[in-house]
């Protein structure tokens, strides 16, 4: 199973560029940016990786991102994501990143975009790995902070293809974002939100009738409510379900209690992803062999959802033929 999932070629679609940083890396941009991080080694920092939820995750996270500061820095970062998809054999991704982590801190929306786009051309020309490029909205902070950072974005309008919405979801409904998607539509993106990770079934709701998304990240709460899981399969909106953050953030217990396996066989077009694997401990193969040993999967089962993401993704529909 192991080799089959290593050389099953692989779309992934709900992954934190932020969430690629590996310890090593932090450490060299921390000493490149006289940055003083609260760790004295990288062991120290990778044993602060112990999560209760997604807040206590999203505070390291967003500490961690600091020192990601010039845009050599992002392009590194990128770059480092784009070369651990060349061995994992995943032929296109869909990247988040998070522009108000850093615009909040000081650093330019162009020194960000700038940086991870060049790393995004360089990989696809050197690599051979296709790319989408997503800006998230922090969904704690303010509308009007999500529009100012819309209005940024207008100069990469050729560069990305679609807005989401991240960070903690408990207090921060879709609904405060209906203006700023509408906006985003309207400029010709596609949308994406985070819901029904922590949140319930009404968050996921919220994304599908207020903010009218193509895809749902995570989703997983929706088996609270089976009229809605039979809304996902009707209309077959995708869910990028992300096992391995899971388990660590505890929205389940451990692996064999995930629902991705049920919500395949009842036919929801769900996808596995790695969300923040330099914090969760694996990148999308290690997501894909966990699933399938703790359920005994088929090698046809385990195909499924790398079909899933092809047809899930951004990718035209001639591209999505070609790979089928
Ligand atoms: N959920 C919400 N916000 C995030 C996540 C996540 O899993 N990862 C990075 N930002
Ligand atoms: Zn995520």
């Amino acid at each position: 199973m192991k080799s089959f999932i290593s050389g099953l070629p692989k779309v992934e679609l709900h992954l934190h560029l932020e969430g690629t940083l590996e310890p090593e890396l932090m450490f060299i941009l921390a000493e490149r940016n006289n940055v003083t991080l609260p760790y004295s080694s990288i062991e120290s920092l990778k044993a602060a990786y112990q999560f209760h939820d997604l807040q206590a995750f999203l505070d390291l996270y967003y500490q961690g991102a600091l020192v990601l500061q010039t845009e050599q820095d992002f392009y590194d970062l990128t770059y480092a994501y784009l070369e651990r998809c060349k061995e994992q054999h995943i032929i296109h991704t869909e990247v988040f990143f998070d522009p108000q982590i850093h615009t909040q801190t000081g650093t330019p929306f162009d020194v960000v975009a700038e940086g991870i786009t060049r790393a995004l051309k360089d990989g696809e020309a050197n690599l051979g790995i296709s790319s989408g490029l997503i800006m998230c909205f922090q969904r704690d902070l303010s509308e009007e902070d999500a529009i100012e950072t819309l209005k940024q974005s207008i100069a990469y309008k050729d560069d990305i293809v679609a807005v989401g919405l991240d960070s903690s979801e408990l207090g921060n409904p879709p609904e405060k974002f209906e203006r700023v998607f509408a906006m985003a539509r309207n400029a010709g993106l596609k949308t994406v939100a985070h819901a029904g990770e922590e949140g319930s079934a009404d968050y996921i709701w919220g994304a599908i009738e207020a903010l009218h998304v193509d895809r749902i990240d995570h989703g997983v709460r929706c088996t609270d409510e089976p009229k809605l899981v039979q809304y996902l399969i009707e209309h077959q909106i995708p869910l990028t379900v992300c096992p391995l953050s899971n388990v660590q953030l505890n929205v389940f217990g451990e692996m064999t209690q995930h629902n991705i396996v049920e919500l395949l066989k009842q036919g929801v077009l769900v996808t596995i992803n790695s969300d923040d694997p330099a914090y969760f401990g694996g990148y999308l193969n290690d997501n894909y062999l966990t699933v399938a040993e703790a359920f005994g999967l088929t090698k046809q089962e385990v195909a499924r959802f790398s079909e899933n993401a092809i047809m899930a993704s951004f990718l035209s529909v001639e591209r999505k033929q070609r790979l089928q």
